[in-house]
């Protein structure tokens, strides 16, 4: 059974990931050479609470941590510490927040300065395949849907979407059903329905698929080394165009922010 939430909790649901939003943008805002992950961490930490949030993250199945700071071939659950980021580094940031007894989650990935046209190429390629995933979320349509949307996309550019973590159903849990491949399985998978909230997380690398965790038990690397980008919302299933709660307009995200409303406009045309 997949939750639909009444207009109240999509209300508190929304606060949550506001607080997620603010939280990435003051995060991507610190990005330097030199500052460590664990840095990052902490100011998040810090400005979820003082809104009144929860990390989410901090002790769920035992993660020691705020958040998730996943450096260039880091795919996912990079694990704050004392790495300090370097120019041409890709930083992908993953925030998620209780509050209220409802979760907010989302992603960003940055780059530390300049990075190289592959990285470029990769970053946007990862943000547009999250932003046709969003647009496919509508109520009618399938599951499938979304997944095609994103795999097609990264397929479009010659990258690779990893198979080994999936999307989901948030809600009162991080994680609910369903779960949401960012790849075609064969299986349709549920019609989508107004009111299920949905966080949408592709993961896409430069080179092959496959990724491998680290003896820590969380960190998880691309298997050949080479870098990879996750972008993450928090959506709202509508009759027309999906409510991204997670949706910012700041500066620091804008530059590379899901615009889901140029994407949904060109698809009714
Ligand atoms: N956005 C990721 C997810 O939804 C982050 C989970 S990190 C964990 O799965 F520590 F909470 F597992
Ligand atoms: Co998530």
């Amino acid at each position: 059974m997949i939750a639909r939430r009444t207009q109240r909790e999509v209300d508190i649901l929304r606060q949550a990931n506001q607080i997620v939003a603010d939280t990435l943008v003051a995060m991507a805002e610190m990005i330097r050479p030199g500052i460590t992950t664990f840095e990052l961490d902490l100011a998040a930490e810090a400005l979820i609470r003082q809104r009144g949030g929860v990390p989410a993250f901090l002790g769920y199945r035992g993660y020691p941590n705020a958040t998730c700071i996943s450096v260039d071939d880091v795919v996912v659950h990079g694990i704050p510490g004392d790495r300090r980021l370097a120019d041409g580094e890709i930083v992908s940031m993953d925030v998620g927040v209780i509050y209220k007894g409802y979760h907010g989650d989302a992603a960003v990935s940055v780059p530390c300065r300049e990075v190289s046209k592959e990285k470029r190429r990769l970053l946007d390629a990862a943000d547009r395949a999250l932003a046709n995933g969003i647009a496919a979320a509508r109520a009618g349509n399938y599951l499938e849907d979304i997944s095609r949307a994103i795999e097609e996309t990264c397929r479009a550019e010659g990258f690779s979407v990893v198979r080994a973590f999936v999307g989901h159903g948030i809600g009162t849990r991080l994680h609910e059903e369903p779960q949401i491949p960012n790849f075609v399985t064969g299986e349709r998978g549920p019609r989508l329905r107004s009111g299920m909230v949905l966080a949408i997380e592709p993961m896409v690398n430069l080179g092959v698929a496959d990724i491998r965790v680290l003896d820590d038990g969380w960190t998880a690397v691309t298997a050949d080394g080479n870098p990879s980008a996750h972008f993450e919302h928090s959506v709202v299933v509508r009759d027309g165009e999906p409510d991204i709660l997670s949706m910012t307009s700041k500066r620091v995200w804008g530059q590379l922010r899901t615009d889901v409303g140029r994407v949904c406009r060109k698809k009714r045309r």
